[in-house]
């Protein structure tokens, strides 16, 4: 087994602390009992998310003083775009703020009450959006992207069967896209094929569907496609990103989870329907040529988007994931495998059989290591879940603790205390019992949702 290698080196370090036990417990408690109202400086290493807080380099923070502020036509805008449409082909760009600020744009524009959006499977804010207007989302993906120990490469496979079954029965008018997503975050940050795009995207063409594809976990997925795709293994990273680009009428992508600080954009090759859009970004974002997003951080964009062709850059995340699973696998604790993109993904259902879903056994297992580790890691579960139209709780197919890697943000040791900790958990999975809520928000639950142990 080989060990993973930093393939860069450390510039600018941010200083951490690690509280002792007893002040941990007490910041948990005063966070309810959820992950995302700890305070930053409470928290040793800090594996919640992978989004906006990935290292950047020296070349993307230089050309961050080169950036072009105006209102609008700032040569910056023209700089990403250019860069964009050099690597996937599709001249048009509609920035904003964020991936899901794209989403609210996408659904927006073609999301009627009872539209039908076909996914692989669901992200939560994409859902969101959806569902808020009225629109119903079905998942698609293989069932074996659903089963957590496994040694298939690409389990975020959509069946290809059921999705042509799913057209027909709706009817194609009725369903205004089918939105892929790459290195679907979910399940584990599992990637799709680049075969299984194409013949995914096949079907839609010939049924008059449009596709969408959600690049931002892209880059993973590119590693992936690079590393486990035979048919693609001659292929450069820059061919690849452009083959697959070519599949798709609609790209769109959170920059802050395709590895770099904040943004997102919209990429579309059809003038027609890049206008049916245009008029939301300034509505919702800011002017067309920053929608939202500041000039330096598209700069960064532009330069960390050329570096995300490089197999060095973009192998460094799924190398240190695949390095803790294994481990953790090695060890007896349940964790999703193969290895995916993003993060470490532990299987709660199996580490705590005894903490029932309706319990948030995942949220239940973050705060625990949280106590334990003074790591925050984040729960992808029934907690992230919206509850039924009915009021009845939909319990999630899968109950997951993510344990995120920012790009080049944690080293080796830090990885061996992260797999310290969570075998200690195991070790005392007894502990750990569940939680009810003292405050349920009507949305996004898990962002704000107060609870307590049973
Ligand atoms: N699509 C995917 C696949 C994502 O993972 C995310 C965000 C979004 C869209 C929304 O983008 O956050 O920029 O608005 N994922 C983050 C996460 C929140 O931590 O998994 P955003």
């Amino acid at each position: 087994e080989p060990i993973p290698m930093e393939m860069h080196k450390v510039k600018i370090v941010q200083q951490l602390h690690l509280l002792p036990t007893a002040r941990r417990l007490e910041k948990m408690q005063r966070a309810g009992f959820n992950t995302f109202q700890l305070h930053n400086g409470d928290i040793f290493l800090d594996m919640l998310t992978d989004s906006g807080v990935n290292a950047m380099s020296d070349l993307q923070q230089s050309a961050m003083l080169r950036a072009d502020d105006a209102y609008a036509g700032s040569e910056t805008f023209f700089r990403m775009r250019d860069k964009l449409e050099e690597l996937f082909g599709m001249p048009f760009c509609l920035p904003a703020h964020q991936g899901r600020a794209c989403e609210n744009i996408l659904a927006t524009r073609f999301v009627k009450p009872d539209s039908c959006v076909i996914m692989n499977y669901h992200f939560t804010t994409a859902k969101a959006h959806i569902t808020r207007l009225g629109g119903r989302v079905e998942e698609l993906v293989r069932a074996e992207g659903l089963v957590s120990k496994s040694d298939l490469p690409f389990k975020g496979n959509i069946d290809l069967e059921a999705l042509e079954t799913c057209i027909l029965r709706e009817t194609p008018a009725n369903v205004p896209f089918v939105r892929l997503e790459a290195g679907t975050n979910l399940i584990g940050g599992q990637p799709i094929s680049f075969a299984n795009m194409q013949a995914a995207t096949d079907i839609c063409r010939r049924h008059g569907v449009l596709t969408v594809l959600d690049a931002s976990l892209l880059q993973d997925n590119l590693y992936f496609i690079k590393t486990r795709e035979k048919e693609m293994q001659s292929l450069s990273v820059r061919e690849i990103t452009r083959k697959i680009a070519d599949l798709f009428d609609i790209i769109y992508f959170s920059a802050r989870k395709f590895g770099f600080a904040r943004g997102g954009a919209i990429l579309v090759r059809d003038e027609a329907l890049f206008h049916s859009m245009e008029d939301l970004v300034p509505m919702f974002e800011g002017f067309l040529t920053y929608g939202g997003m500041s000039v330096k951080e598209m700069e960064a964009m532009t330069v960390g988007f050329e570096e995300s062709m490089d197999m060095d850059v973009i192998s460094q995340g799924p190398q240190f994931i695949d390095y803790c699973v294994d481990r953790l696998s090695e060890y007896g604790i349940p964790v999703i495998t193969p290895g995916g993109g993003l993060g470490a993904h532990i299987d709660v259902k199996e580490f705590l059989p005894h903490v029932p879903q309706t319990e948030y056994s995942a949220c239940a297992l973050a705060c625990a290591l949280y106590i334990c580790g003074g790591i925050r890691g984040m729960e992808r579960g029934t907690l992230s879940e919206e509850r039924e139209r009915d009021g009845s709780e939909r319990i999630a197919s899968m109950e997951l603790l993510r344990l995120a890697f920012p790009r080049r943000v944690f080293t080796l040791s830090q990885t061996e205390y992260v797999i310290d900790r969570v075998k200690w958990l195991f070790d005392h999975r007894d502990l750990v019992g569940g939680l009810r809520f003292v405050h349920e928000p009507a949305t996004l639950r898990f962002f704000t949702g107060v609870l307590e142990p049973t």
